[in-house]
Parts: C-alpha cells; structure tokens; sequence
C-alpha cells in the first residue's frame, strides 16, 4: 500500500465505521434559467441562492458532513460587470441573512479562495459569517468564491519549493494552508455538477483525485432535495476501488 495515500477509502474497508460525505457540489444553469424565462441573469442566481438554501438543509439528514460549493471561479470575473456586482452583492446578502440560521442549525460556514480582490463589504460579511458559525458541528459549507484549483496547486507548490521530497499526504496539508483559511479538508468523495456539462471548471482538482462524479441536467435553481438524495444514492451504488481491485475478487 502506498504510504503517500491522501484518503482512506469511504466505504469496504470493512472496519463498519461512519463515514460523513464530503460532497463538491458545481451549481451550473442559473443563467439559462433565467434566459429561459426572458428574465436577466441575477434572476437566476437568485433563484439559485434559493437552491443553495435548501441543499444546506437537505445535507445532514443524508450522511453529508462537508459541503464544497463553487460560487465564483478566479475566471468568472470574466463576465460582465453588472453581473459580477449583482453576483457578489447577491453572495453578500446571503451572508447577512443566514448568519443567524446557521449559527442555530449548527452551520460552519467557511470561504475558500482568494480575498484581496472581493469588494470591502463582502469580505466583511465572510468574516463576520465565519466568527458567528465558528462552533458549528452539524455540517461545514465551504464556499469558494474567487476560488481556481489550479491557483491553490501552484500557490502550494511555491511554497513547498526549498522541500526535496515531500509526500502527497503532507503537499495535501500544504494545499490546505495555501487556499483554506483553517486548514485542509478530507478529499472529495461525491462532485455534483448541475447545468448538463461534464467538467470541473477548475473546482477541486487534488481533492477530488478519486471522487465519484455525477452530472445532472437540472439546471441549478430547479436542483430539489429529492435530487441531492437521488445523487447520494448513485454514489452509494458505485463501486470505489482507489486503484485496487474489488473485494470479492480479492478473496
Ligand atoms: C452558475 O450558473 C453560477 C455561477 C457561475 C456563479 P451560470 O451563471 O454559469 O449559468 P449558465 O451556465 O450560464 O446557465
Ligand atoms: C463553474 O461554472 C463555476 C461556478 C459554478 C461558480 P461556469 O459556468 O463558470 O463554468 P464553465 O465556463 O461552463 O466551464
Ligand atoms: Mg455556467
């Protein structure tokens, strides 16, 4: 077995013990919602804000511990200005309202991704958001706003630069650091990406080295309870082997 392993694995390792979920969640769609509806595009991400309401509600009660969800990619500043400020006005809102809500239903919010380029008022309520649900056990939210995998790779890889050799566990730690304000996250074991494309969009890529994907064609805002609990259950039918070879064949 390979001592550099990152992750154990979640399920059939025989010892019976509960695993909680770290499930990535890509919320694709909301602006062919939108575009469907003749409406402009910040009506879809309000109503996506609508979904990402009820996935934080739906999570627990189905064996998931962690909730990875990407809200702004480094490239989403790509996109027009009226749409980034009503997006990131959108997120500050968000903060505002649920503090409370979170901090009562036992709701850890945490931002991953970069700080210094968000508006004044927006990195204040990620900061006020993550002091008021610091004791939160019941689910942790990772929102990753200005968030690009590839950043937080090179940015660890920078840091681990004077260090010869270094083990995928211990570059893992390092990745945590560089991107994470509270250290790093177990590997990603379930990524679900609304909207129909099949791609991660630069969202997790180390941690989600042996994550099971599921794509849906929901587009994000019309993303229901039922379908969370419907992808949970296609990953419990999957068969993880992280590179070995199924049990029963095994002997
Ligand atoms: C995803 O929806 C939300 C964010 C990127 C913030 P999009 O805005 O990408 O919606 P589509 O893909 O254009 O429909
Ligand atoms: C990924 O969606 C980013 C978020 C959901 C925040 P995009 O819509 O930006 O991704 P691409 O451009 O289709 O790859
Ligand atoms: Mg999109």
């Amino acid at each position: 077995m390979d001592p550099n392993r990152t992750m154990k694995p979640a399920f059939g390792n025989g010892d019976g013990a509960a695993h909680l979920l770290h499930v990535a969640v890509i919320p694709d769609g909301n602006g062919r919602w939108a575009a469907a509806r003749g409406l402009p595009r910040t009506a879809g991400h309000q109503a996506g804000v609508e979904s990402v309401r009820r996935l934080v509600e739906a999570a627990p009660s189905l064996g998931i511990g962690i909730v990875s969800l990407y809200v702004f990619s480094a490239d989403n500043w790509e996109r027009p200005q009226v749409e980034v400020v009503g997006l990131l006005g959108l997120l500050e809102r968000f903060f505002i309202e649920e503090g409370q809500k979170f901090r009562e239903t036992g709701v850890r919010v945490r931002a991953i991704g970069r700080r210094d380029r968000l508006p004044q008022g927006l990195r204040s309520s990620i900061g006020a958001i993550e002091k008021l649900t610091t004791a939160g056990r019941r689910l942790q939210l990772r929102l990753a706003i200005d968030y690009s995998a590839q950043d937080a790779i090179l940015r660890a890889a920078c840091r681990m630069i004077s260090s010869l050799e270094i083990s995928r566990r211990e570059f893992a730690r390092v990745l945590g650091l560089a991107n994470y304000n509270d250290g790093p996250a177990p590997d990603v074991d379930l990524v679900i990406r609304t909207g129909g494309e099949q791609r991660l969009s630069d969202f997790l890529l180390w941690e989600s080295a042996y994550a099971e994907l599921v794509f849906s064609q929901r587009l994000w805002p019309d993303f229901q309870a039922s379908d969370l609990e419907a992808a949970v259950e296609e990953f419990h039918r999957r068969d993880r082997r992280f590179g070995r070879i199924p049990q029963a064949v095994a002997g």
